[in-house]
C-alpha cells in the first residue's frame, strides 16, 4: 500500500499528520487511545517564559458552528516545561514539535534559544498569533512586529522553526512571505479566527473573556483557501491547519500544497481521529493509484 513518508523541510515525517498545538495532551505512558509515534509528530501545547493560569472561565463552548475557546495558554513557564519535557517526552520515536508564545520579541528568543538547544526538540513552532491573550498585541497581525519577532527566533536558534500564523488579518500572503524572508523555515495556519457567542437570557458573553477563536468544520474553507494562496506564494513548506476531521479534509489540503497537516478540535470528539485520518488518506491513495503520500501534494493547484 501507498507510502506515507514525506518531508516537512529537513524534518522527515512517517505521514503528514499531527495534532494542532494545544490539542493532544497524552504521553507515551498514559492509557491515550493509540500510541503517539503513530503520528507524523506531535506538537505540544504552547509554552509561555513564565508560569501563567491563563483566562478566567468559562474557556470553552461548543456552538452550532464550531468550537470557541479563550483558553489563554496557561503554561508551567520555561522550566515547568523543560523538566516535562525531558521526563515525559523525550522518549517518543517520532519528532516532537515544541511550541512557544511570548509577549515580547526578547522573550520568543529566550524560549528559542533554550528549547532550541533541547535534544527532544526537533521543531520549534512559533505561536505568533493567539487571540486570547490578556494585551491583545497579536505579533502575526502586524507585519512590524512579526518580522521582529521571526528574526529574534532565527538569531537565536539554529533549529527548525515553523512559524504559526493567524487568518484574522487582511493579507495572509504578506505575513506568510514575511515570515520567510525573516527566517522561518516552515508556515503554518491557520490559528484559529475570532470569535464571540451570547448567551442570551444572561445577557452577557459565553466566553469569561468576552471574545474567543473559533475552530471547527466551519473554518476548514478558510483555512484551505489561506493554504492554497500562501502555497502559491512563499517557497518553504506550509503546514495546513483549520477544521481537518476527516481523510477527505486532509488531503484538500496536501492537494492545495501542504506539506504536513495538524489535526485539532476532532480530537476532542473522537480521540481517535488522527489515526482514522492516516488510514484514509492510505486508502485515497490506494484506490487513485498512488504509490506515495509526496505524489498529491499541490495537484489541485492551477498555478503550477
Ligand atoms: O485558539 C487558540 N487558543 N489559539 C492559541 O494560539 C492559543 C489557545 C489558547 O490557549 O487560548
Amino acid at each position: 500500500s501507498a507510502d506515507l513518508r514525506c518531508q516537512l523541510g529537513r524534518l522527515s515525517l512517517k505521514n503528514p499528520v499531527m495534532p494542532a498545538s494545544g490539542c493532544f495532551d497524552w504521553y507515551p505512558e498514559h492509557d491515550g487511545p493509540f500510541h503517539p509515534d503513530e503520528l507524523g509528530a506531535v506538537v505540544l501545547k504552547s509554552t509561555t517564559l513564565q508560569p501563567r493560569d491563563g483566562n478566567i472561565p468559562i474557556r470553552l463552548a461548543e456552538t452550532p458552528s464550531g468550537m470557541l475557546n479563550a483558553i489563554g495558554i496557561p503554561s508551567y513557564g520555561l522550566e515547568g516545561f523543560r523538566t516535562i519535557l525531558r521526563e515525559k517526552w523525550s522518549r517518543l520515536k517520532t519528532p516532537v514539535i515544541a511550541s512557544i508564545s511570548a509577549f515580547t520579541p526578547e522573550e520568543y528568543a529566550i524560549l528559542a534559544r533554550e528549547l532550541g538547544k533541547e535534544p527532544t526538540v526537533a521543531a520549534l513552532e512559533i505561536n505568533l498569533s493567539c487571540p486570547n491573550l490578556e494585551h491583545g498585541v497579536i505579533p502575526a497581525q502586524d507585519p512590524v512586529l512579526l518580522r521582529e519577532c521571526v528574526e529574534a527566533v532565527r538569531e537565536a536558534t539554529e533549529a527548525m522553526i515553523i512559524a504559526k500564523l493567524s487568518p484574522n488579518v487582511t493579507d495572509i500572503v504578506e505575513m506568510a512571505s514575511i515570515s520567510e524572508s525573516a527566517g522561518a523555515d516552515a508556515i503554518c495556519l491557520i490559528n484559529s479566527i475570532r470569535g464571540m457567542e451570547i448567551d442570551i437570557w444572561k445577557k452577557k458573553p459565553i466566553l469569561g473573556r468576552g471574545t474567543g477563536g473559533l475552530s471547527g468544520p466551519a473554518i476548514k474553507p478558510i483555512a484551505l483557501a489561506m493554504v492554497y494562496e500562501v502555497c502559491g506564494a512563499v517557497k518553504v513548506p506550509v503546514i495546513g491547519v483549520g477544521g481537518i476531521s476527516r481523510a477527505e479534509d486532509a488531503i484538500a489540503f496536501l492537494l492545495a500544497g501542504a506539506s504536513a497537516v495538524q489535526v485539532g478540535t476532532i480530537s476532542f470528539r473522537d480521540p481517535l481521529a488522527m489515526r482514522k485520518i492516516i488510514t484514509g488518506i492510505r486508502e485515497y491513495l490506494d484506490s487513485e493509484g498512488y504509490t506515495s503520500v509526496t505524489d498529491i501534494i499541490g495537484l489541485a493547484r492551477t498555478d503550477t
